[in-house]
């Protein structure tokens, strides 16, 4: 009797979780950058890193590491991931294929045969494309870089193979690595403890035999956009056809632009210096160079309203790019409007629904087309991308009133961009309309945060 409303409190405590969840989503998530770690858009979203020990050797085995990317929507681009984690005990790695350790440490103890790495706590990389075949394996050398799962599964796992002595032999002996960390390359994933799992099973090519891994184990990470770094990386700016305003990205939106204390943080697109800058300093380290603009942000997304037919109604999407060291490979879009439960066509980009929870259909992925638009080329007249939208009205809810014509939320490459005030959004023509909202919206955040930190407890 007890049990039961116990577990049906249980059971309306999660469903009034997923409630709050969806609360902070619309209420925190619009107006304020999200720093939670969790991903509302993507709550499963992980990299598993799978160790399969294949043989074991007179002192040690021989693993095949592979890391898949189960992002939706997150990528790891060049130049690249590093892997690195702390040895239990004494091991070292005789030698690697698909992948190498940045540093080999001190190997000074042994005569002979040469360790490829005797640290404690080792550091991998990827192997650059353009590996000689003999030191290749599967799913090795592409530099570190994978794709999501959504824009190309294929191409979202990295694996290498490490043979491992002064270790166990056998799955009793073997003490699993510990403290692993991903970088992508910089900070925001956060590696959980290494679990062993059922033994990976392997079907030959000719699919007639399965062969299975002598003990697997896998480990966990996941992204927090609030590790990566402190400051917004993208903004919205917005405007229509039935206003001839337009709503630009908020100023300083990811930094402002400081002449006394960091003098050439940015460089004028009309500057004379502009070339010389670019090749200057900070070059061969990537260091980002942008174009002096209000909101300091590499990239903007500009979405204006663009056409509005009887039955349908035409958005034209603008992605800029304002960092002249930064080309983005495989970039992409996560847009939530409500529309998107009915998006008629697209041109020139690739789409898909994210359904993250049942019944919610607003919010879509949009990438480039291989080939054609799926790189945003460095700041400059090439330095951007852009597509149209057609979607479909639907009378119940379509309204270019209140801006609800504009999108709700934007993520480029994962990133949660700043979106421009609610309460300055284009209006039309006559409507005195003033949001609600504004007013509203900080007292629900509010609520939504006491409730949510109440169900922590
Ligand atoms: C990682 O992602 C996969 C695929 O979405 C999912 O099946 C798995 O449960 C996730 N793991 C964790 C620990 O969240
Ligand atoms: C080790 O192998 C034995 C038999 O092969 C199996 O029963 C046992 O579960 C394995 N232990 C681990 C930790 O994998
Ligand atoms: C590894 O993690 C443990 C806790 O999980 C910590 O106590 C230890 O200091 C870490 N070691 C290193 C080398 O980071
Ligand atoms: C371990 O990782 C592999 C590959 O990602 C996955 O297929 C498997 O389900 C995972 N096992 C567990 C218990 O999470
Ligand atoms: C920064 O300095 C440049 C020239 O040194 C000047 O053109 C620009 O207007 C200054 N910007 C601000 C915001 O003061
Ligand atoms: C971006 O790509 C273009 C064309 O491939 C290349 O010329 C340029 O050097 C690249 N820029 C950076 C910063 O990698
Ligand atoms: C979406 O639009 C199609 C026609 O383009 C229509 O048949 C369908 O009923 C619409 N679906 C919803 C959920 O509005
Ligand atoms: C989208 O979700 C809404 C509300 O959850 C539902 O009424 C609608 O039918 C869904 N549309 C589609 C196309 O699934
Ligand atoms: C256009 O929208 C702005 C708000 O962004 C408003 O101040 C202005 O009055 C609107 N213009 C017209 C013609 O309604």
């Amino acid at each position: 009797m007890e049990s039961s409303v116990i577990s049906s409190a249980t059971g309306s405590i999660s469903k009034l979780c997923s409630f709050i969840i969806l609360l902070l989503f619309f209420f925190s998530c619009s107006t304020f950058t999200c720093t939670e770690a969790y991903d509302a858009l993507d709550p499963t979203g992980n990299i598993t890193i799978k160790w399969d020990v294949i043989s074991w050797t007179p002192d040690g085995y021989v693993a095949v590491v592979t890391m898949y990317n189960f992002q939706q929507y997150r990528h790891i681009q060049a130049p690249g991931w590093t892997l690195g984690w702390t040895w239990a005990k004494k091991e070292v790695i005789w030698n690697m294929m698909g992948g190498q350790t940045t540093e080999q440490g001190d190997c000074s103890k042994f005569k002979g045969n040469i360790p490829h790495c005797c640290k404690k706590d080792p550091t991998v990389v990827d192997l650059l494309p353009g590996t000689p075949y003999n030191q290749q394996i599967a799913n090795c050398c592409k530099g570190g870089v994978m794709n999501s799962w959504v824009q190309d599964p294929a191409n979202a796992a990295s694996s290498f193979q490490v043979s491992v002595g002064a270790a166990g032999t056998t799955n009793k002996t073997v003490r699993l690595p510990r403290n692993f960390t991903l970088k992508a390359p910089g900070p925001g994933y956060t590696c959980g403890p290494a679990k062993i799992v059922k033994p990976t099973k392997f079907v030959t090519p000719d699919k007639r035999r399965i062969t299975q891994a002598m003990m697997t184990w896998n480990v966990t990470c996941t992204y927090s956009q609030f590790l990566a770094q402190k400051t917004p990386t993208c903004c919205v700016s917005l405007s229509s056809f039935y206003n001839d305003t337009i709503v630009s990205c908020p100023t300083c939106a990811c930094g402002c632009q400081n002449n006394m204390t960091e003098p050439g943080s940015c460089v004028s697109e009309t500057s004379p210096y502009l070339a010389s800058a670019v090749s200057g300093p900070g070059k061969a380290s990537n260091a980002p160079l942008l174009q002096c603009t209000s909101h300091m942000c590499p990239v903007r997304i500009h979405w204006h309203v663009k056409l509005n037919y009887k039955e349908y109604w035409r958005v034209k999407i603008t992605i800029t790019n304002f960092n002249y060291r930064m080309n983005y490979t495989q970039w992409n879009l996560v847009v939530q409007h409500p529309n998107f439960d009915n998006l008629t066509q697209l041109f020139s980009f690739n789409y898909k629904s994210l359904t993250p929870y049942a019944g919610l259909n607003d919010t879509a992925m949009l990438w480039g087309v291989k080939f054609y638009n799926d790189l945003l080329s460095e700041a400059g007249p090439l330095g951007n991308v852009q597509s149209e939208l057609l979607f479909r009205k639907d009378a119940s809810t379509f309204t270019f009133e209140k801006g609800w014509a504009f999108p709700r939320r934007i993520y480029f490459n994962g990133d949660n961009c700043v979106m421009p005030p609610p309460d300055a959004y284009p209006w039309l023509p006559n409507t005195g309309f003033r949001p609600a909202m504004s007013l509203l919206q900080p007292v629900m955040t509010i609520l939504a945060s006491i409730v949510f930190l109440w169900a922590y407890l």
